[in-house]
């Protein structure tokens, strides 16, 4: 049975309420980190410093004539960091981009010192179980920029990492750096190097299984690793979490152009990944 969840009445478990504000910020800096992606830093006020891992911004990227970009466009927190009482500093909110259409070329024109208006932050973030001890991280593309908030979360709980992180090449990983500074044990795969392929992931992904250091498998960034982390989840017992990605164009859950299938409830359900998501449980997406 297909249901089109476009009320949260609709969804088989309404979605926790969050709060968004729009937030006003000022660009700190705006650099390239690699040849595809960059990293924008901001001076945040304290709404948007709620954000939890997995939660994402609504972005006013305002275009240039000749080059506009009408709606908001989604991005994931990367990094998060309170204000400091003691210097007076105030908040920081830091996102991984990679420049593909209007939207994000417009965040490469940001300069240090201009403003920029950040609408959230919005949708469910990722929850980890006190019974956790153990977890296994699998990132590729911008999925990296997405689960490296989720490592510094499981640090906090003591939960140790496994990290898997996929890209097209060596120099296009990132987060590398966050993940191995909150204790994660990393292992690179990329498609030059042809370590990437699904039979090499699901063989360091049941390593750790038979290690007995995967009590949840946590992925973002490519429906190839979901598929199969789904396959492995299924057949061991293991429970996970998915961040998923879709074009939005409300980001607050009214218009309902984000509609993902998922099983639910022993339902299948049309939900709306910027309010029911971005993060669902890794067996709930139907996969495309
Ligand atoms: C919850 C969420 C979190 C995200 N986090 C990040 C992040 O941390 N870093 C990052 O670089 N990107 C992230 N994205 C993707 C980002 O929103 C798109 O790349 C961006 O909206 C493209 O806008 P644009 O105007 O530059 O390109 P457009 O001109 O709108 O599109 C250019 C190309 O990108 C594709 N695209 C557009 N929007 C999306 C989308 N939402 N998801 C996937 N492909 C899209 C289009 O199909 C087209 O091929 C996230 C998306 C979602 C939904
Ligand atoms: S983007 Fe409008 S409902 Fe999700």
């Amino acid at each position: 049975m297909t249901a089109t969840a476009n009320s949260d009445s609709m969804a088989a478990t309404p979605p926790a309420p969050f709060a968004a504000a729009e937030n006003v910020c000022t660009v700190v800096s705006n650099h390239p980190v690699n040849a595809r992606y960059n990293h924008l830093v901001l001076a945040a006020p304290p709404t948007a410093l709620t954000a939890r891992p997995g939660q994402f911004f609504h972005l006013l990227c305002e275009g240039v004539p000749g080059d506009p970009a009408f709606l908001r466009r989604p991005m994931s927190v990367y990094r998060l960091r309170p204000a400091d009482g003691a210097d007076g500093a105030s908040g920081i909110v830091e996102f991984l981009y990679k420049v593909v259409g209007a939207g994000t070329r417009a965040m490469a024109r940001l300069e240090p010192g201009g403003s920029f208006n950040i609408l959230g932050p919005l949708g469910q973030g990722f929850h980890l179980d006190p019974g956790w001890r153990h977890v296994v991280i699998v990132a590729r593309g911008v999925g990296l920029a997405t689960l490296a908030p989720l490592a510094d979360m499981c640090r906090r709980a003591g939960v140790g990492i496994g990290a898997i992180l996929s890209a097209q090449s060596p120099e296009l990983i990132m987060a590398e750096d966050v993940m191995e500074a909150v204790g994660a044990e990393v292992v690179r795969v990329t498609d030059t190097e042809g370590t990437s392929t699904v039979a090499n992931v699901e063989r360091l992904v049941r390593g750790r299984i038979a290690e007995g250091r995967a009590d949840a498998l946590f992925t973002c960034g490519s429906n190839r690793l979901l598929m199969l982390l789904q396959k492995i989840a299924r057949q061991e017992g293991i429970p996970g979490q998915v961040a998923l990605e879709q074009q939005m164009a409300c980001g607050l859950g009214m218009c309902v152009c984000c509609v993902r299938q998922v099983r639910r409830g022993g339902q299948t359900l049309d939900l709306r990944v910027c309010r029911e998501g971005p993060v669902f449980e890794l067996e709930e997406p139907v996969s495309w």
